[in-house]
């Protein structure tokens, strides 16, 4: 029997995109994913080409540069049909240095940040980027569900979350996703993927292709690896992560071996 596999999933319910998505974590300063990233006009001009091959789902995060991400995407995509999402509760101040403060103010602070940033009225989903050791996960949560009451974002993410973190955040607030390290290398997430799939929530593996894959000697080609991905179970969004326009059009075709 054939199985007929979807090109698109509904995050929350209501917002459709396709399930091969960008990763936008590599366009900042290198090393170190810190500050903008180095050919600005190389780097409009990748997300404008894969806006233009289909990409409808840009992942982004407030860390990422930071704030550096966010800019490009907003500069690049202001006016375009394409979900944006971006994450916040994760900051990194210099290089190397990781604050993780997912307190009510400064979550909604930074979705204020992000939506000036992202240049959006509304932000598609706004992910906490890691659970806060100093805050209940329910405050933080409660702090996003705020924003989506007053439709500053439009659905929620957690990001870096185990089962029972999702389970304490579900009694808060309704969960449209969640991004964790998942790729075929990386499996310890299965049970995961299929319970978010049971509840309609996204599951959203970074590092999908396991980072740096060709250097990695990966037993797959990228597009194999994505493949497996979208075939592994209906609610993953892919989200590689490129610098490389051939790349990123290379990574759609993964849908010519689905
Ligand atoms: N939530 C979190 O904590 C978290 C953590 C890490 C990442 N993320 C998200 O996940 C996204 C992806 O993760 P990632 O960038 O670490 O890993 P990845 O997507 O698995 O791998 C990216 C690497 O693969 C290379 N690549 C991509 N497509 C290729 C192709 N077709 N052929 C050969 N090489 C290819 C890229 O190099 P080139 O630039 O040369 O193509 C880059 O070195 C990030 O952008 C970010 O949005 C989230």
């Amino acid at each position: 029997m054939t199985q007929t596999i979807n090109r698109t999933y509904r995050i929350g319910g209501d917002l459709e995109v396709g399930r091969i998505g960008f990763g936008a974590m590599r366009l900042t300063g290198q090393p170190g994913n810190f500050g903008p990233y180095e050919d600005w006009e190389a780097g409009i001009a990748l997300l404008h080409a894969a806006a233009d091959a289909g990409v409808t789902f840009f992942d982004s995060a407030r860390a990422y540069g930071p704030l550096a991400a966010d800019r490009i995407i907003g500069e690049a995509l202001a006016g375009r049909k394409v979900a944006l999402a971006t994450k916040g509760g994760v900051d990194k101040p210099p290089p190397g240095h990781i604050t993780v403060d997912g307190s009510r103010d400064t979550l909604l602070r930074q979705i204020d940040e992000a939506l000036v940033n992202l240049r959006r009225e509304r932000i598609d989903l706004f992910q906490l980027h890691r659970v806060d050791p100093e805050t209940p996960i329910e405050v933080s949560v409660a702090a996003l569900e705020e924003a989506r009451a007053d439709g500053r974002i439009a659905h929620i993410g957690l990001s870096n979350v185990t089962r029972n973190e999702l389970d304490q955040a579900l009694g808060i607030a309704p969960i449209a996703s969640v991004q964790n390290r998942f790729n075929m290398d990386e499996t310890g997430d299965d049970g995961l993927v299929d319970y978010t799939a049971q509840k309609g929530i996204a599951f959203i593996p970074y590092g999908p292709l396991g980072a740096n894959p060709m250097q990695r000697g990966a037993r797959l080609a990228p597009r194999e690896a994505l493949a497996w991905l979208v075939k592994r179970s209906p609610n993953i969004i892919a989200i590689p992560g490129t610098t490389s326009i051939d790349h990123m059009r290379e990574n759609m075709m993964a849908w010519d071996l689905v």
